[in-house]
């Protein structure tokens, strides 16, 4: 029964892209986009990241919706359902695996942005300069408790949201949110765009280096192209179960992967102007928003009641985000285990808060920790990014590619044949190819260049 209440899901065609765009946009776009562009040093990185976005990204999203709609279920059982009791299932198991790892650190930088809202509410940021806003992030991370606080009172909203199903919560406050977010973020480019020295960092994101760009930077680009879109994990798999039949699954796939580049994009045309104005470091790490912005609202009139709604909005935009991660977890456990959704809410929220943990106090107390020579954060966001959500991914690209009957796909694709106009055709058509050849192998082709496949060759 609750299955079916969940299963009429998004109410309306913009419904379903607020909700599906609300997952993919997030800190993906505005904390976690322009940190790792300045790390791998900018355009080229860019570059790279848009053509995974297009070529495999869009695609994967397209069959996620597919394998969930078809089957109905959760990441697992539509697998389970599909694959005919195939070992694919495991690709699904996977998602549910990854999906515990991601929003562990997520809920983490998610509750800075509360204590940030609370930061701009005490008008802490205007009387300081570069290295006194930058020492007050510092500071505050590595505390011991106090963002843990901030972390288990997000990890509780999420779970307030999950905890009383997909269509209410979701759907009607992603609708009001994302566009009054675009509309803020447009408004601190324009501040950045006009502060003095913004060429250097207008360059910095438009003017390709290759040389800045290593292996390393070219699996990011990928593992970043799967994280924004909240791809390779089971969301948009759980997500396309609650579209309905009548919804082009194509063109859906396909605003939501605007919306989610565009909102990136504008977010490092606010943030990187900044960052060569101010003299910051772009490649400062995941500090690089919280040190960076707050120094341009202080130029703005007026800026302190923006910083306090954008860091409300981003707290918002993480929220939307992060109720698409939990919901993986809760639809396994509900429709496989029929563990009510109260219990499975309740029980994997605190287990993804307690792993959440480590990678906070890895910031101060637990610095020395190290697994496979990273600290806690940067462990789960590299194995989550680049190694398993393009593995996900890649799962779903084979399985829909290959695994299932492509009468099946055309069929969802086109709504049963209802569906007869000339883009949609020419769009399913290229499609077929990107997702059998060319996003499997260029997935594949990364993996290999970033373990040195190709050493041998380029050099
Ligand atoms: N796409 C989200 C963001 O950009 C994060 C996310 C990842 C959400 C995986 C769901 C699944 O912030």
């Amino acid at each position: 029964m609750s299955n079916e209440v969940k299963r009429d899901g998004f109410g309306s065609k913009i419904g379903i892209i607020a909700a599906a765009a609300g997952s993919a946009i997030g800190l993906g776009n505005i904390w976690k986009f322009p940190y790792i562009t300045g790390e791998n040093g900018g355009a080229a990185f860019i570059l790279v990241y848009l053509i995974c976005i297009a070529l495999i990204g869009l695609p994967v999203m397209v069959a996620e919706f597919t394998i969930g709609r078809r089957a109905q279920k959760n990441a697992v059982g539509s697998y389970r359902t599909l694959g005919s009791g195939g070992p694919w299932f495991l690709g699904g198991f996977l998602g549910v695996i990854t999906a515990f790892i991601i929003l562990a650190y997520y809920g983490v930088v998610a509750g800075w942005t509360i204590k940030y809202v609370i930061f701009s509410l005490g008008n802490n940021f205007s009387a300081m300069n570069t290295g006194e806003i930058s020492e007050l992030f510092g500071d505050f991370i590595s505390r011991p408790v106090e963002p843990i606080i901030y972390q288990i009172i997000f990890m509780a909203f999420t779970s307030f949201i999950v905890f009383f199903g997909i269509k209410t919560g979701i759907e009607r406050a992603s609708k009001i949110l994302m566009p009054l977010l675009l509309v803020l973020i447009l408004l601190l480019d324009i501040r950045a765009l006009t502060l003095p020295g913004a060429s250097a960092g207008f360059n910095f994101l438009f003017k390709p280096e290759w040389s800045r760009l290593s292996a390393t930077g070219v699996l990011e680009a990928l593992g970043h192209a799967f994280f924004t879109l909240s791809l390779g994990m089971g969301t948009m798999i759980t997500y396309g179960s609650y579209i309905r039949k009548k919804e082009n699954l194509v063109s859906t796939a396909f605003s939501v992967t605007i919306a989610d580049t565009v909102i990136a994009l504008l977010a490092g045309l606010a943030i990187f102007p900044a960052v060569f104005s101010f003299g910051v470091e772009p490649g400062a790490g995941p500090g690089l928003v919280f040190v960076t912005l707050p120094q341009v609202f202080n130029q703005i009139t007026g800026g302190y009641f923006m910083s306090i709604f954008f860091f409300i909005l981003l707290a918002l935009a993480a929220l939307t985000s992060s109720i698409s991660i939990l919901e993986v977890v809760v639809a396994y456990l509900d429709e496989e285990f029929k563990i009510k959704r109260h219990v499975a809410t309740i029980g994997a929220a605190a287990v993804i808060t307690l792993m959440g943990i480590p990678t906070s106090l890895g910031f101060g107390k637990m610095s020395g920790v190290t697994l496979f020579g990273y600290n806690f954060f940067d462990a789960y966001d590299k194995l989550a990014s680049n190694f398993l959500m393009p593995l996900g991914g890649l799962v779903a690209a084979l399985f829909v590619g290959w695994g299932i009957k492509w009468d099946i796909v055309e069929d969802e694709l086109t709504n049963g044949g209802e569906l007869k106009g000339k883009v949609t055709l020419v769009a399913i058509k290229i499609f077929k190819h990107t997702i059998r050849f060319i996003a499997p192998v260029a997935v594949l082709i990364v993996f290999l260049y970033k373990l040195g496949a190709f050493n041998a060759i380029i050099a």
